[in-house]
């Protein structure tokens, strides 16, 4: 008889699946309910109604109005309408104001997300804007007096991540946001703050006011909603401009027939976040805790990279001695367990992870990380056969490098 292979699901982080109440929402604006909520008769509206609700979860979910959330891709296109977005509205200014000749600064972090990184590289090569990469402690947190030190005569935003993504540290945005407000109280042109909340919305308090942000950034597939949609929070009167041109949807800012089903799926994945947050918190944090000390314990040669403390619940990164990252992933893959590694590989060339190197690792080291994320459908039976699988595939690798 064939037997159906064992999978197992470690890479929370990468995406989630979608979670089946979220799914039945989602359903009837596939077919019955298909309309284009910019059309004016009831099929229209219909979905007009849908994408309305969702925009009312998200702003109930950020504590803020309907009015300041937009319906996006995801996280890559909310992160480059802000960094290019805020750019072009700060550039419209200066023609206004002839004697400003200051090219805008964005601070941002070294660690950053790629759609950020690339942004703002693109936007420095074309030389629209000047960029500070603050660089990053060695337990994975950027220095607020650093981010002070920074600040400039004409710098426009800060843009930095809540979560990280591979080593799951926690930014201490808020601590920001209150020194970005403070030093706002004394300027003319006032400094955007802005962060990609998209690795913390499952588990932190994403309150704008709370956080002090004038832009947050946020994915429904990473919160057990559908790929392709995500929304950005746009504070009221915050000087950010269009990047993409079309019919003037979402305020004039996002041109597209919107994402209904997509659109409708964040909204609940976001409703549901946040009523289950206390109790998904407590679940993958004991299960994590549980993980990270048994495999110090009974893995020699391993470090677990970025603080444990300033952490997000379900994240686990580690760096094995004489075992290299992509072997591990797909020494486990082989055994049906799903886990990522640092580094990215692209076009077949492997790259240590720009995150590793950040927080001051090797080159060398930052080849050989495993990441490790759980989320609310893991379970300890599925995290003991993990440690069991890991020891072996380890052990196996060494030997195999000699060691
Ligand atoms: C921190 C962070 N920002 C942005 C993204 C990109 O998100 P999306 O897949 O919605 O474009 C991701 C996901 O990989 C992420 O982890």
């Amino acid at each position: 008889m064939h037997m159906k292979k064992k999978r197992i699901y470690l890479d929370y982080a990468s995406t989630t699946p979608l979670d089946p109440r979220v799914f039945a929402t989602m359903k009837p604006y596939f077919q019955e309910k298909f309309g284009n909520p910019m059309s004016l008769h009831s099929f229209g509206q219909e979905a007009s109604k849908a994408v309305e609700k969702a925009r009312k979860y998200a702003a109930d979910f950020f504590g803020c109005e309907p009015s300041e959330i937009i319906f996006t891709s995801g996280a890559t296109e909310s992160n480059n309408l802000v960094i290019k977005g805020v750019t072009i509205g700060y550039a419209s200014q200066l023609k206004k104001n002839k004697k400003n000749k200051l090219k805008p600064h964005i601070i941002t972090t070294q660690f950053e997300h790629s759609c950020v990184l690339s942004a703002c590289k693109k936007l420095e090569e074309q030389g629209m804007a000047e960029i500070t990469y603050l660089p990053v402690e060695k337990e994975g947190v950027v220095n607020i007096k650093e981010a002070q030190r920074a600040i400039k005569k004409n710098t426009i935003l800060v843009s930095i991540m809540y979560v990280n993504n591979e080593i799951g540290t926690i930014q201490p945005i808020k601590e920001i946001g209150k020194l970005i407000t403070k030093i706002n109280e004394n300027r003319g042109t006032k400094i955007i703050f802005h962060t990609d909340a998209v690795q913390a919305i499952n588990y932190l308090d994403c309150k704008v006011d709370n956080l002090g942000t004038d832009l947050l950034t946020a994915s429904a597939h990473k919160i057990y909603g559908p790929k392709g949609v995500g929304c950005l929070y746009i504070r009221k009167n915050t000087p950010i401009r269009r990047i993409q041109d079309g019919g003037g949807h979402e305020f004039g800012l996002r041109s597209g027939t919107h994402n209904v089903p997509g659109i409708v799926g964040l909204g609940m994945a976001l409703e549901l976040a946040d009523k289950e947050r206390k109790k998904n918190y407590k679940i993958v944090e004991k299960l994590r805790d549980h993980l990270i000390s048994r495999i110090m314990k009974e893995i020699k040669g391993v470090k677990l990279n970025g603080s444990k403390i300033k952490r997000i619940p379900n994240n686990a990164n580690f760096i094995f001695k004489d075992a290299e990252g992509e072997g591990l992933l797909l020494g486990l893959d082989m055994k049906g367990i799903a886990v990522s590694t640092g580094s990215a590989c692209s076009a077949g060339d492997l790259r240590p992870s720009h995150v590793l190197l950040a927080i001051g690792l090797s080159e060398e080291e930052s080849h050989g990380s495993l990441r490790v994320t759980l989320g609310k459908y893991t379970t300890k039976q599925e995290v003991d056969y993990f440690i069991n699988a890991l020891k072996e595939v380890v052990n196996r690798l060494r030997k195999i490098a000699g060691k």
